[in-house]
């Protein structure tokens, strides 16, 4: 199988890519775990899809395979679910060495990931992201963490899987919304690092929208896949915690955040709010004097293209204000943006409000 690693000293890990390759996922399994014992982690909706592909070639290097369901949706990414997993875990008399598998998108790998750090101080776990999100973002970077009803993410760890595992043709069972939510990260990595990503974006986006069966949706899906993951992967090497650079992969999330607090996380995916940002972003960089217009086309076209917004919700100005100001990139009362000079190339400044009212 095709794979890059993510280059982090001994917490180091690759991330395989493929196309109908969940049933070859045990052999791999193998090749990392000794201990029998495994646990799937997974909800009802991707469950009933792709459990038993995945236990059947557990089973068949002679793994002993356990499955958890927790209840789709973002509202049980909750500790009170980390703690029922733990009561599950516990009693499966899971030890140290037994190793956890989300299955799943973002809400089931960000939940388990965090339940993996923490149960017996850290146990292993591996990522098979099902969702473009995911694969593309959430599965990689070790960031993982439950909410808390004051805010999302609030809780979490740092703790970076054994490996990913991506098969791209669990996306032909998406919703299309959330394909195209998921573009909107792809489009993102595009306008911060890569070019030419963003010219095959332009130039094949419908080949990416449009549910088929045909090779070349595959290769295109595999394509940007792994150029997303690579762009991740080298943005968080350089900087695993955040303490600065990491900050890069937060272009149009600042606005985004904000279209998601105004409409009270009900009106729009997190995809779909951050293309509104990217949008808004490249706007503000223009204004600032940072890129000319023909960028803030691009990206606005390109967003049009994969059938992503590209305008906010019609509430006053004050309220983004308000809502951008709790956003966690405030540092020392200033707001940072992450401003695009051109494609593929974008740099974090503190903007004066007084443009943002603009
Ligand atoms: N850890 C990180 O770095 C990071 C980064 C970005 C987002 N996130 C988190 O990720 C979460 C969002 O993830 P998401 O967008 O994947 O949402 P999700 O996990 O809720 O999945 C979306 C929906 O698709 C369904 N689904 C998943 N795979 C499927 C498949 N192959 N076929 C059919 N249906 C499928 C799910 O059951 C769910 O209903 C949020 O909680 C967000 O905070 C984390
Ligand atoms: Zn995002």
């Amino acid at each position: 199988m095709d794979s890059i690693k993510v280059n982090l000293g001994e917490r180091s890990y690759p991330i395989y890519f493929g196309n109908e390759s969940l049933k070859d996922f045990g052999k791999t399994y193998k090749s990392f775990f000794k201990s029998k014992k495994v646990i799937v982690v997974t909800n009802p909706t991707v469950g009933r899809l792709y459990s038993k592909v995945i236990s059947d070639s557990l089973l068949k290097e002679g793994f002993e395979v356990n499955r958890i369901d927790v209840p789709d949706g973002e509202e049980y990414k909750t500790l009170t679910w980390a703690s029922k997993l733990f009561d599950k875990l516990i009693a499966m008399k899971a030890d140290r060495q037994t190793s956890l598998i989300a299955l799943g998108g973002g809400v089931i790998g960000d939940l388990t990931g965090f339940v993996a750090a923490t149960y017996l101080r850290g146990v292993p776990f591996v990522q098979v992201p099902t969702t473009l999100l995911a694969q593309v973002d959430s599965s990689v970077g070790g960031k993982t963490g439950v909410n808390h009803r004051k805010g999302k993410n609030l809780i979490g760890a740092f703790y970076q899987p054994k490996f990913v595992y991506i098969d791209v043709d669990t996306l032909k069972s998406l919703h299309k919304r959330e394909m195209k939510a998921g573009l909107a990260e792809v489009i993102k990595y595009g306008v911060i690092r890569d070019p030419e990503l963003f010219k095959y974006l332009e130039d094949n986006i419908d080949i990416l929208t449009q549910n088929s069966k045909f090779k070349s949706q595959n290769s295109a899906l595999l394509h940007i896949v792994k150029r997303s993951c690579a762009i991740k992967a080298s943005v968080v090497e350089a900087d695993e915690r955040e303490a600065g650079n990491r900050a890069i992969l937060n272009f149009g999330h600042t606005f985004g955040h904000a279209v998601e607090a105004v409409t009270k996380y009900k009106e729009y995916k997190h995809g779909e709010a951050v293309a509104i940002g990217m949008v808004y972003a490249s706007e503000l960089s223009h204004r600032a004097g940072v890129c000319n217009k023909s960028v803030v086309e691009r990206v606005r076209n390109v967003i049009k293209k994969a059938g992503l917004p590209t305008e906010g919700p019609d509430f006053p100005r004050k309220r983004f204000l308000k809502a951008m100001e709790i956003d966690k990139k405030v540092v020392g009362g200033e707001l940072r943006f992450v401003l695009v000079e051109g494609i593929g190339k974008v740099r974090i400044e503190k903007v004066d409000m007084s443009m943002l009212t603009h």
